[in-house]
């Protein structure tokens, strides 16, 4: 999730961020190639989209300056119409784990579709089912496992199921959280400190919409606390019938927040005390973390998990996952407390061959990709510490 930041914002952990400004008196000791100050044959193409996309972009959180037209990617770079290569450090907000058109991944598609299978409408396929098997197999969270087509549908389909489960309305999430665009959670992400007040703990942030259109009612519903604040979870709990709590296990979309030692048991306990669904939104942690979710790092099971993003390495795909005896709650023999999952495009074999072809990558040598990737993400720390050492930042 990407927003235009303001001045200062409320982050999960109470901490004021302000944007930082360069220390003009201290030279960086690395050299910095300036970015092209033009793009003009992306300007032309913003124009004419324009004319015929709302804010000329298909997903709104593009919309960022400098406005740039990509034309292609491989690997770490992407490449714009002016001719320009960059290095990818956004990554089109996280699904790349093996890096643009993985040539293993890519070869699993092109599979899928020279087999002229389709999008038959009808049954299931061995497609879908070599999925959902390979998926429970590495995630302890996930005892059965449904498709969808965006996180935002499964976190989405996930408060659906925990409401008929424990037929209660209300739900938490985290303040500073994000969790997908729909009415229970696009809320309280970046809020600035004027709006929501100073730090509340125990207690509960007024909803915050970040979107116009979420009808009051339904704002009533939903609760935000601080993260890393069990206390405030309990406040909630002690004063309304909790149906879920909704939280990324590592706060990823203000930067990085993480859970303290104990705060995820803590929910865990907590879930179990007030009956609650504890929901893992692992739509950004999952499957960059390591195999599994990082509920399984960090010794937790959520009842329901989101996976979506770096599962099929960019293509359309999330996953919901859980206890079977919820997730059988799609099939419940009683009609009036069946959950309606349906879609027409849920496990599409081009996506869902992608899905696999990533897993089946990312466990290969013994998960030589993590090791890769933790190699890569200390370099880039102890980088970025010199130069705001350098910076004197
Ligand atoms: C943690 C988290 N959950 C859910 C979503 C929504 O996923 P999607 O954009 O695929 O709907 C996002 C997207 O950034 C996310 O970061």
């Amino acid at each position: 999730m990407n927003m235009l930041k303001p001045k200062h914002v409320l982050t999960g952990d109470g901490a004021e961020v302000a944007p930082l400004a360069p220390n003009k008196s201290t030279e960086p000791t690395t050299k910095i190639v300036e970015a092209p100050l033009a793009y003009p044959r992306s300007a032309e193409v913003f124009r004419h989209n324009r004319r015929f996309i709302p804010g000329g972009v298909a997903s709104v959180n593009r919309a960022v300056q400098p406005e740039i037209v990509f034309t292609k990617a491989q690997g770490a770079y992407i490449w714009d119409l002016d001719g320009n290569r960059y290095i990818d450090y956004h990554a089109a907000f996280a699904p790349h784990v093996l890096g643009h058109n993985d040539p293993y991944v890519t070869d699993a598609v092109f599979s899928v579709l020279k087999k002229e299978s389709s999008l038959y409408g009808s049954g299931t396929t061995e497609l879908e089912g070599q999925l959902a098997e390979v998926i429970c197999r590495h995630v302890p969270a996930a005892e059965s496992v449904q498709f969808l087509n965006s996180g935002s549908e499964a976190t989405c389909q996930a408060i659906r199921l925990a409401r008929a489960i424990t037929q209660r309305d209300h739900i938490i999430v985290m303040q500073a959280g994000y969790n997908g665009w729909h009415n229970d959670v696009a809320c309280n992400l970046m809020t600035p400190l004027d709006v929501i007040g100073p730090r509340l703990s125990p207690g509960e942030y007024p909803y915050i919409p970040i979107s116009a259109g979420i009808p009051l009612e339904h704002q009533k519903l939903v609760h935000a606390v601080n993260f890393n604040d069990l206390q405030s979870v309990e406040y909630v709990c002690q004063k309304y019938p909790i149906a879920a709590l909704i939280t990324e296990p590592i706060l990823q979309n203000v930067g990085i927040i993480k859970p303290k030692a104990g705060y995820l048991q803590g929910l865990r306990k907590l879930a179990d005390r007030y009956s609650f669904v504890l929901i893992f939104d692992e739509v950004k942690t999952g499957f960059r973390h390591g195999i599994g979710g990082y509920g399984r790092i960090a010794g937790v099971m959520p009842d329901l998990v989101v996976f979506g993003k770096a599962v099929a390495n960019g293509y359309p795909i999330a996953v919901l996952g859980g206890k079977k005896d919820m997730m059988d709650w799609f099939v419940h023999p009683d009609s009036s407390k069946r959950v309606l999952l349906a879609g027409t495009y849920n496990a599409h074999p081009v996506p869902t061959a992608a899905a696999i072809a990533t897993i089946d990558r990312l466990l290969m040598n013994g998960g030589e990709v993590y090791q890769k990737l933790e190699q890569l993400a200390t370099s880039m720390q102890n980088g970025l510490e010199k130069i705001l050492a350098a910076l004197n930042l």
